[in-house]
This record gives C-alpha cells, structure tokens and sequence, in this order.
C-alpha cells in the first residue's frame, strides 16, 4: 500500500486546511495510507509526525491555518538537516511527500527532489508570486480581506479629511498592493515593481485635493522601495529561513507625505490580518482541486511536478519552472491601475 506524506511550510494562509482535508479524502478514496508531517520541514528534521483519517480533518474546511503546524525552517540552513530529512523519508517508508508551500518551502522541495526524495508540490501563499500557476490559494482569502480594511479606511479618512496610507503584505511583488487597490478604490497604488516617485504621488493627492476631495487612500506595498536611497525596513532582523523581514515603508511615506504636502496622514499597517481567518469560497475550491490534482500525481508517479491553475484547468508543471523566477506585476496591469490615480 502507497504511503503519502503531506506537510504545510512557510507562512500560514487561508485554504491550508481544505488541502489537506482534499489529499486526505482522496488518498483513503485510493486506499492509500496518509501521515501528516507536523511544522513543516522541521517535522521531518525531527520526525514529527501525525496520523491522518477522516475524523481528524473532519470540520477543517471553512479554518483558517494549518491543522498540521508550519514553520520557516529551512533544512539547507544547517549542517546535517538534510540528511536527516532523507532519514525520517525513508524511516516513516514514504511513497510520495506532497510539499504545501511557497518559493520558499516548494525552492527545498526542488532541491530534494535531486537529492531522490518523491515530491508533489501545492502552491501556497497569499502573496501570489509564484511563477507557472495564475494564482496561489490565499491570495484570494487576503485581497478581501485587505479590501474591506480599505473600504473602512476610506470612511475615517473622508470624515477627518486625512490622507490614510494603508501598507499591505506581498513580499518582492505588488499583487495585493494592485488587486485590493483596485478593488477599494485607492487613489494611489505603490508596488515594489515600480520605484516610489514622491513628486508624482504628492502630485496625484493635489490633483484630488483641487477637484474639492479632502481624503486620499494611499495603498503601498511592504516592497516597495523609493526611487532614491535604500529599502525602508522597520528591523534588520532575519526570519529563521534567513530572509529580512519587510516592513516599515508606509511609516516612512506618511511622513514625507505629512511633510511635502501638508495634509494630515495616518498609517495603517494591515500586517498578519491578511492571513488569519476563515478563506473564501474560491480559496477553499481552489485548495480542494489542488488537494485532489496533487494525490493523482503521486498516483502518476508525476513527482518533481506542481499542482497548477492554468485558466479554469488544473495542471501539472515542474517545481524548477514554478520557482525559477519570481512571478511580478507586469507593467500592463501597473498602467491599468493608474487609471484611476489622483
Ligand atoms: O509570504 C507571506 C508573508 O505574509 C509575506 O507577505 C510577509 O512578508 C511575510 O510572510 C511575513 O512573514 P512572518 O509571518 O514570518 O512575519
């Protein structure tokens, strides 16, 4: 009888759990045996393990998280990690390891695969950066969620007249920035894609201010960056997979808005709301189709290979191509959102 392995690494988004309750439904439908890896690559660095039926992902569909724990553990961080993550895949006599996770987690995934290790790939995160698939589950779940702050932003901004700067998630790519500005009519939208101009954005909030508008919302970016000088970071800490962590920008942009303009600015940093709570409809579909796709992969001996959404289809794509290249906000769309700027 095949045995899967199923772990969730990285940060935590919406949809996490109707991956898991998908690949455990279909797994038992293929009488295949199924054991959950606890906290990412670190349950594997530890053999961390759980069993999995159908009473423990019973009522997880509409839970925001991860039943199964995650982490940024990154095994090629430390010596000697990886071979024990070799170990415990052979010690716990894994067929196949379904990989759950972002750039990040699905990058190790990559590479152990050439280490022999039988690997599917689900993309997750709410950053939607992955390459080779039109969206990651939780993108969907975060945009909302992002988009209804927006639209409560714009209510206290009207009323006291103030210029409300609202700094979202998206690491190295603009895609909530762009999706839920656009969505809660945000009057400018900064991305990491394209260099901050203070002198074009104070332009865009007089422009509103001489048509008689009293308020401007201001989405930016945590990557964003200004056309001059170094990246704003609030810390120079690390995260434990050893990337920086971003945030900070829309501190730095109130003020000097405050300050070239005149205008009073607040800012409101929307941080891990973005990520917490109950995911859409779309996520939860999403996570369920990617679930099922990923076990008849394994079924397919298709390992080394990613769950994909490609229009209305899902695919398979090899992990290489999914995580080669960052998938970034293409000008196109940046032009499309300056539209309605100012
Ligand atoms: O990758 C998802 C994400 O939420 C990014 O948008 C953000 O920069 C980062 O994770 C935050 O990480 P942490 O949860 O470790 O603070």
């Amino acid at each position: 009888m095949a045995k899967i392995g199923i772990l969730t690494g990285g940060g935590d988004c919406p949809g996490l759990n109707s991956v898991i309750r998908a690949v455990v439904r279909k797994s038992i439908n293929e009488k295949f045996e199924i054991v959950g890896i606890k906290n990412g690559w670190k349950g594997l660095i530890e053999n961390d393990t759980i069993a999995l039926d159908l009473q423990s992902v019973s009522g997880i569909l509409p839970k925001g998280g991860t039943i199964l724990g995650t982490s940024r553990t990154n095994p090629y961080k430390q010596a000697g990690d990886v071979q024990k993550v070799i170990t415990t895949y052979k010690k716990l006599g894994l067929t196949a390891l379904i990989v759950v996770g972002g750039e990040d987690t699905l990058g190790v995934a990559t590479k152990l695969v050439n280490e022999g290790l039988n690997i599917v790939g689900v993309p997750k995160t709410i950053d939607n950066d992955l390459s080779a698939t039109d969206y990651t589950f939780g993108f969907d779940t975060a945009i909302n969620i992002a988009t209804e702050c927006i639209d409560r932003l714009h209510t206290t901004a009207e009323s006291h007249h103030r210029i409300i700067v609202v700094e979202v998630m998206g690491r190295h790519a603009g895609w909530i920035a762009i999706e839920s500005g656009i969505a809660g009519g945000a009057d400018v939208i900064l991305i990491p894609e394209v260099p901050i101009d203070m002198d074009e954005v104070c332009a865009m909030i007089q422009k509103r201010h001489a048509r008689g508008k009293t308020f401007s919302i201001v989405v930016v970016a945590e990557g964003a960056q200004f056309k001059q000088g170094s990246m704003v970071l609030k810390e120079q800490k690390l995260d434990s997979f050893g990337h920086v962590r971003l945030g900070g920008i829309g501190e730095t942009l109130a003020e000097e808005i405050e300050k070239r303009t005149g205008y009073e600015t607040r800012v409101s940093v929307l941080g891990h709301i973005q990520r917490g709570g109950s995911p859409t409809a779309f996520d939860r579909v999403l996570g369920t189709r990617f679930g099922v796709k990923a076990v008849e992969l394994v079924k397919e001996k298709k390992f080394g290979h990613m769950v994909a959404l490609s229009g209305n289809k899902i695919i398979s794509v090899t992990l290489e191509k999914a995580t080669g290249t960052l998938k970034t906000v293409d000008p196109e769309y940046y032009e499309l959102a300056k539209v309605f700027f100012g």
